[in-house]
């Protein structure tokens, strides 16, 4: 079996504010990204990523941290310009790292040329781009409710009409029954596409087209409990999001995109933010003719337990079948941090390094966020600090680098959002230190990537180990007699703070949290110390 690249791939999410500042004023930028590179892939002691992708990079007044874009072919200049993205792309295509922009195509900011257009007159030609109802102040024209809290709509004094927004009302949100619109987001693709973006991660993909009578959602009854109340909210989205046609919009998008492979190059990538209204839903979108990836938040909202993280892969196993593509990922710019989440009830940093091991030897495409490979924490941001709207500056600080002048970050004398605490949690300390966070995620990286049975073999959970352990077989059989390319490896997870047993076969230890263990012969059964993780070759 050929994966394609984007499956074998391990993704990296930079948040651009906050990676590296080139020019001293406390903001990240694309050269800064640019010049750390080397971090990520093409030198002796790097990571080994292939794929990056960047949150938002456009023009925007900022309400949402660039999620409010004001012009789609631009870039912010805090982050540079047009030739600071081409420089960032071919430095990261020559070691063979590949790009992904972020793309916001439910909602613009109001501040777009668009909107303005759209808001001035109820006869502009631009009017129908957005979702108008034209009513009075006093009646909302549905329950609909907004992300960030309140009603999804703002009544418009000058031409007495209501427009809805999802988001902030800063960002209203487009109206892609619009073929106009539709055709205006293609070009915004085939712009990016056409400077070299290896694809797009897609915010809000699942809410992109809303019901046609805009009919009121239903309140939520069944809740569950994996799922905390700021992702579940109060209504069921019915008919906001996840609307079957939706997969048309998406469909036309995968054309644009697939449009743009050719020999020479190769396949162009959509990643979806798929937020879809039931866990089950997530794999329509994973089509060969749509999204090649979306994300998978079941790791983001579980709380740390083994067996709430083993329901949660063997429910994506089931669902997925053979077309979708798995990803995993344990942390974003929108939550806290792992390693702080796992922090609440007991040893973070011991747990953050099971669950590295745990998204890098399952079956599917791993995505870590800046600074999750050093352990950085959920920072306390003061209040006359804040600056996200919705509280989510914690896990948005700078990268720590080094223990110097704003850890490395920038020079300037204040960085944009407060840093975390670099003086014991930098790269520089960590990169030499072979028990450190940094290098774990690096061995897990190359263990990956020299290992058919962790990228390509198949899942299958272990019976009969303890409760509080999370255990799984990863295998490739090979199709030739001469069965040396066939791998069997056992993934054993402890989540307990004890150490415990595990029913294994005997076999050779090829990675443990523990890194003394690595080359060891484990005889049977496996013993895993407390916290421990082990990836356990057992022949065939
Ligand atoms: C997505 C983004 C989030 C943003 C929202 C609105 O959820 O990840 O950061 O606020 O969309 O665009
Ligand atoms: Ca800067």
């Amino acid at each position: 079996m050929a994966l394609k690249w984007w499956q074998s791939a391990v993704f990296y999410q930079i948040y651009p504010r906050s990676w590296a500042d080139s020019n001293g004023d406390g903001i990240g930028d694309l050269d800064g990204i640019t010049a750390h590179l080397d971090y990520l892939n093409g030198g002796p002691d790097s990571l080994g990523i292939d794929a990056i992708w960047l949150n938002p990079i456009n023009p925007s007044p900022l309400k949402d941290w660039g999620y409010d874009v004001s012009d789609y072919c631009g870039v912010h200049p805090d982050y540079g310009d047009l030739a600071a993205f081409d420089r960032l792309v071919s430095e990261a295509h020559r070691r063979g790292i590949r790009v992904l922009v972020d793309l916001v195509p439910n909602h613009t900011s109001d501040q777009h040329p668009w909107f303005i257009e759209s808001r001035s007159s109820k006869t502009n030609p631009k009017r129908d781009w957005y979702i108008w109802v034209p009513g009075t102040r006093d009646k909302l024209p549905n329950n609909w409710l907004s992300t960030f809290g309140g009603p999804a709509w703002k009544f418009d004094e000058r031409t007495e009409a209501w427009y809805l927004h999802i988001f902030l009302a800063e960002q209203p949100d487009l109206n892609y029954r619009n073929p106009e619109v539709v055709e205006a987001m293609h070009d915004v693709l085939r712009f990016w596409l056409g400077r070299g973006a290896d694809g797009f991660r897609i915010d809000v993909v699942a809410g992109l087209i809303k019901d046609a009578q805009l009919r009121d959602n239903p309140i939520r009854t069944a809740s569950d409990p994996d799922i905390p109340w700021y992702a579940q909210g109060s209504q069921d989205p019915l008919y906001s999001t996840d609307r079957p046609e939706v997969h048309d919009i998406i469909r036309g998008f995968r054309r644009v995109s697939d449009s743009y492979d050719s020999r020479a190059r190769d396949e162009r990538v959509l990643l979806g933010e798929t937020w879809p209204r039931s866990q089950e839903h997530l794999a329509d979108y994973l089509r060969p003719d749509e999204l090649h990836l979306g994300f998978n938040f079941r790791f983001l909202l579980a709380r740390y337990d083994a067996g709430r993280f083993r329901a949660a892969i063997e429910q994506t196993e089931k669902s997925f079948g053979a077309n979708a593509w798995p990803t995993w990922t344990l942390s974003n710019h929108d939550f806290m941090r792992h390693i702080s989440r796992y922090s609440r009830d007991g040893d973070g940093e011991a747990r953050a390094r099971v669950a590295a091991v745990m998204i890098m030897a399952l079956r599917g495409t791993p995505f870590v966020y800046y600074g999750e490979e050093i352990g950085m924490r959920e920072v306390k941001v003061p209040g006359d600090r804040k600056r996200d709207p919705v509280g989510r500056d914690g896990c948005r600080t700078p990268m720590q680098w080094s223990d110097s002048r704003n850890g490395g970050f920038s020079g300037a004398a204040e960085t944009w959002l407060p840093c975390g605490d670099f003086k014991s949690i930098n790269v520089a300390k960590q990169m030499n230190d072979p028990h450190s966070m940094l290098s774990l995620y690096r061995r897990l990286i190359r263990l990956r990537k020299e290992s058919t049975a962790l990228t390509e073999g198949s899942y299958r959970s272990f019976d009969g180990g303890p409760g509080d352990c999370l255990v799984f077989h990863r295998e490739t059989e090979s199709q030739h007699l001469h069965a040396t390319e066939s791998q069997h490896l056992i993934v054993a997870l402890n989540f307990a703070a004890t150490p415990r047993k595990i029913d294994t076969p005997a076999g050779k230890i090829l990675l443990s949290t523990t890194i003394e263990r690595a080359g060891e012969s484990a005889g049977a059964p496996l013993k895993l110390g407390a916290n421990e993780a082990v990836i356990l070759d057992v022949g065939r």
